[in-house]
C-alpha cells in the first residue's frame, strides 16, 4: 500500500512537469494576438482530411512581412519567404464551425533561419489555446511532411513545377493559377 502511494505520487509530480514545463521559463507567445486580422493565404475552404492535421476546419493566414516573398527564375523555381514570416493556421475542433465556434489550436510556422530551434529555416509551433501553451517542435514531426510542399503535391495549387516552396504548401495568390491551369 505504501509503495503504491509513493508510486502515484511520483507520478503526480511527473505529471505536473509536463503539464506545467517546470524546467523551462515561459517564452513569450511568437504569434502576436492580432494575427485574426491578417490575409488567408487561399481562398479554398479547408475541410477535407488531410494527414497530420484530420479533417478539422482550418484557416491559414500570413503576416504582412510573408507577403514579400520572392519566386526566382530557375528550374525547378525556388520560392522564399522573408525573415520574420509567421504562417498562423486555426484549427477548429469540428469541421463546419459555427458563428460561436472558436479555434481550439494554431498551427504556425515563423521564419527564423538562425534559430538553434529552426527545421528548414522555419520554427515549427503548436499552440493549445484552451491551455494557453506553446510549443516549438524541436524534432522533424513538422518538416518531414513540409517538406512535400516543395514537390508536386495534391493540394491547393498542386506545384505542378516541382518549385522549392520553402516548406509551404498554400503560396498565397496562387489561387487563380489553379483556375486557369488545372493540374
Ligand atoms: C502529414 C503531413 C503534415 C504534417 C505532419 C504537418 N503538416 Fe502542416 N500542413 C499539411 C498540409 C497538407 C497543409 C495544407 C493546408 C491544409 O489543408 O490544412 C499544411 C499546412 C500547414 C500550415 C499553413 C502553411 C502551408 O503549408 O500552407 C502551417 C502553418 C502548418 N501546416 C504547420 C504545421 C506544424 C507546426 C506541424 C507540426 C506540428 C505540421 N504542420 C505538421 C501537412 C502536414
Amino acid at each position: 500500500m505504501k509503495h503504491r502511494t509513493i508510486i502515484a505520487a511520483c507520478l503526480t509530480v511527473a505529471l505536473a512537469c509536463l503539464i506545467f514545463s517546470c524546467s523551462k521559463p515561459a517564452q513569450p507567445s511568437r504569434i502576436p494576438s492580432g494575427y485574426g486580422q491578417w490575409k488567408t493565404t487561399t481562398d479554398i475552404r479547408l475541410d477535407y482530411p488531410i494527414p497530420g492535421h484530420e479533417d478539422k476546419f482550418r484557416v491559414i493566414r500570413i503576416n504582412e512581412k510573408g507577403l514579400e516573398f520572392t519566386r526566382g527564375g530557375g528550374s525547378p523555381e525556388r520560392i522564399t519567404f522573408p525573415e520574420g514570416t509567421i504562417i498562423a493556421k486555426d484549427i477548429f475542433g469540428v469541421t463546419n464551425p459555427g458563428p460561436a465556434d472558436q479555434p481550439v489550436m494554431i498551427t504556425a510556422m515563423v521564419k527564423a533561419a538562425s534559430d538553434p530551434q529552426a527545421r528548414g529555416g522555419w520554427l515549427w509551433i503548436v499552440k493549445d489555446l484552451k491551455m494557453g501553451k506553446e510549443t516549438v517542435m524541436t524534432g522533424d514531426f513538422c518538416v518531414r511532411c513540409h517538406d512535400n510542399a516543395n514537390e508536386k503535391h495534391p493540394y491547393g495549387w498542386k506545384n505542378p513545377g516541382g518549385a522549392f516552396a520553402d516548406y509551404v504548401f498554400f503560396i498565397p495568390g496562387t489561387d487563380s493559377v489553379v483556375e486557369a491551369n488545372p493540374y
